[in-house]
């Protein structure tokens, strides 16, 4: 099922289309079942981002405690002119999920006159709106939305990137470090078939660093994490009817040295029964719910991983507290 819609109301040359591949989302209700029935339980990150789950999120991003993001849109300004060098002129971004155009915005400013941008998610509404955004902004860029399931597989339309430079891919955000390192080496491997020989891929990846700066970050003073986590439970009681009460879990998120990873949980209190369609979930005392890894990643750990998806590092920055980094990888 393929719907391009080319939308001429743009000035200058560039254009705006939509390309819809109907992605097979997977029903909430179904993968809270299984994640309920699961041992350990554990439900996917994914389905916390509802309306009210996004804006829990932009709130993170902004406190004083999650050094992410605002590391990441820094170093996109301070080391632009350099990334603008290495990737050369006319290129074609293909961003891999998109969550706010802060970061694409910052990207595109910096390169030498772009000629294409492909926004890819699963998402409909939030994609197609962020990269209408764009477009209206940058008048001489071809812009084109994708709506599909990058995880289950993707080849881009060779039609959306004409322009004479080289294709470059974006990941920012640190979201590899939301996929299990195989799974992670499996979407570079996907992104490599994607950008083609001569491409690149710029990718945000979160350090190893002192841990009590990672658990800081994840355990906000606001709450706004917590938030974030109890949300999924908000939404299986409103949504999927599930009988049971929020306020019987708590957030709990702390850094696993081990596996070199911040994980999330919902704690359950006490001893506990859930429902969820008519079956029974029993909970015991400070039994969890594992709903989110968040990998850790020295430089070299990541240009091994990089490596082995078929990516040589050309260049890797880090800000000035040695936080966050930025590689630059050509396939
Ligand atoms: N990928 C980022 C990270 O792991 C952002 C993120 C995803 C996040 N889920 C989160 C941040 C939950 C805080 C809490 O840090």
């Amino acid at each position: 099922m393929i719907s391009l819609s080319p939308k001429p109301a743009l000035r200058g040359a560039g254009s705006f289309r939509v390309l819809d591949l109907k992605p097979r989302v997977e029903e909430f209700v179904v993968a809270a079942l299984a994640g309920l029935a699961a041992c350990p339980k554990a439900i996917a990150p994914k389905f916390f981002y509802d309306k009210r789950g996004s804006d829990f999120f932009n709130r993170i991003c902004e406190t004083p405690e999650y050094y992410v993001t605002r590391t990441e849109l820094r170093m996109l300004d301070d080391f632009g002119p350099e990334i603008a060098a290495l990737t050369g002129p006319a290129a074609s971004v293909v961003e891999f999920g998109c969550g706010s155009p802060d970061k694409i915005r910052r990207l595109l400013a910096a390169l030498d006159a772009p000629a294409d941008y492909v926004a890819i998610d699963i998402s409909y509404d939030q994609l197609v709106a962020s990269a209408e955004e764009i477009a209206i902004e940058n008048p001489d860029l071809n812009v084109s939305a994708i709506c599909a399931d990058f995880s289950a597989g993707f080849t881009l339309p060779p039609e959306l990137c004409d322009g004479d430079g080289r294709r470059l891919a974006f990941f920012p955000g640190s979201t590899i470090g939301n996929q299990m390192p195989e799974e992670a080496e499996d979407f570079l491997q996907l992104v490599r078939g994607v950008v083609g020989a001569g491409g690149a891929l710029l990718i945000g990846v979160d350090l190893k660093k002192d841990e009590a700066i990672l658990n800081r970050a994840y355990n906000d003073s606001a709450g706004e994490t917590a938030g974030f986590n109890l949300n999924l439970l908000h939404r299986m009681r409103d949504e999927l009817g599930a009988d049971l009460d929020p306020d019987a879990f708590a957030h709990r998120a702390f850094y696993n040295k081990t596996l070199g990873r911040i994980e999330m949980h919902l704690v359950s209190n006490d001893a506990q029964q859930v429902r969820l369609n008519g079956h029974k979930f029993a909970f015991a005392a400070g039994e969890t719910i594992h709903t989110e890894c968040s990998y850790k990643y020295e430089l070299d750990e990541f240009a091994d991983l990089a490596k082995r998806a078929g990516f040589a590092v050309r260049r890797s920055w880090t800000d000035p507290g040695h936080l966050f980094s930025i590689h630059f990888l050509e396939a």
